[in-house]
């Protein structure tokens, strides 16, 4: 048996920035509204034909394995975690695979949302320790922009969503005390219609009905949220899955030095530092400037946290998700 370790992170968010002014000017909605319940004051929109899911992963994958120093012809398997595919079929994981010119190695495409990247990460973790491969590369990245409702109807949904992907290098690490020590993964499909985008999923529809209604009021392709249920089951949840981690390892509350959690809504993050009596340098936060990007959350998070210098060699670093599904997870690592 192995541990896996973070060999290499990198993140990638379009240069085209969008404030909270900039979205009331299309919606009914304000700085003031979207900063006091979300804590976000812009985030990043693609341009139309200047990136994709797939191009930001691919982008954020190439600095994480420059950092790892792990050249294409060592990568021996992708898990690519998104929402918002390029395609319907195939998944963006064959694309990295094109675009990054990879050997035929396996491709994995995770359908997890918000906890996609832990799901993602989990898995990668599993191939390694077990010892089939040395080296994964592990995307999250995401389009939200160009499937928005960006009216006033969707105003509860858009407002808090943005662009952007992040990667990690997961390679082998043979001290077993080092790297991630263990992942915890939940699921709780009974909510599956509480954060749900319908379209283009069947679910018992004609494709040619579809096009013949040609319904301009047709929400399903739009996501659809309810706010206030996703909100209070997450803070559970949430608090549930890191003490569980902690647990496993014979960890407290104390011994975390830094804790990523998917940038859903920063008082969201605020309700798990208070509850857990966390200092603001032990939970990272950077909503405030791109959104909630879903699965390139955590590893966008992480990068910069890492940048930043704020996490070291020998670190508890705890990564927790909660969202679409439901789903949740944590992972617990030592830096
Ligand atoms: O990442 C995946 C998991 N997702 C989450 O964890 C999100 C969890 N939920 C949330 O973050 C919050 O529920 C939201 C930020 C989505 C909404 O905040 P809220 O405090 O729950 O607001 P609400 O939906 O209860 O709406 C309160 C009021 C309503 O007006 P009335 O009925 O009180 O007159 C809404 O119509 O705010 C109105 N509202 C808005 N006003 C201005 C909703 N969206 C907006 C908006 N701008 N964008």
């Amino acid at each position: 048996m192995y541990n896996s370790k973070i060999a290499g992170l990198g993140f990638y968010v379009p240069d085209n920035i969008v404030t909270n002014d900039d979205l009331s000017k299309v919606m009914d909605t304000n700085d003031a509204w979207i900063q006091e319940r979300t804590g976000i004051k812009e985030r990043r929109f693609i341009k139309k034909g200047e990136d994709t899911t797939t191009s930001m992963g691919v982008k954020a994958a190439k600095i994480a394995m420059d950092r790892a120093k792990i050249a294409a012809e060592d990568i021996d398997f992708v898990v690519f975690a998104t929402l918002s595919p390029d395609y319907y079929f195939p998944g963006p994981g064959v694309l990295v695979q094109r675009d990054l010119g990879l050997r035929t190695v396996g491709a994995l495409d995770v359908r997890n949302q918000c906890s996609g990247f832990i799901y993602a990460i989990s898995v990668a973790d599993q191939y390694i320790k077990t010892g089939m491969y040395k080296n994964i590369l592990v995307i999250g990245s995401e389009v939200h922009s160009s499937g928005l409702d960006m009216t006033s109807r969707g105003r509860g949904v858009s407002v808090i969503f943005g662009d952007g992907a992040g990667a990690a290098v997961l390679s082998r690490e043979e001290d077993l005390t080092k790297g991630i020590l263990s992942t915890h993964l939940h699921s709780e499909g009974v909510h599956a219609e509480e954060l749900v985008l319908k379209a283009p999923g069947m679910g018992g529809r004609w494709v040619s009905d579809i096009l013949k209604d040609n319904d301009p009021n047709d929400e399903s392709y739009f996501p659809y949220m309810n706010g206030q249920f996703v909100f209070k089951n997450a803070v559970v949840r949430f608090s549930e899955v890191i003490m569980e981690g902690l647990h496993k390892n014979n960890l407290e509350i104390s011994d975390i030095d830094m804790l990523i959690p998917h940038q859903a809504n920063l008082r969201i993050s605020q309700f798990i530092q208070q509850k857990f009596k966390l200092k603001d340098d032990q939970v990272f936060s950077n909503i405030q400037k791109y959104g909630n990007t879903t699965a390139a959350s955590i590893p966008i998070a992480l990068t910069e946290a890492w940048q930043a210098g704020q996490i070291k060699s020998g670190d508890t670093v705890v990564l927790a998700a909660f969202g679409s599904g439901f789903t949740w997870g944590s992972v617990i690592i030592k830096w």
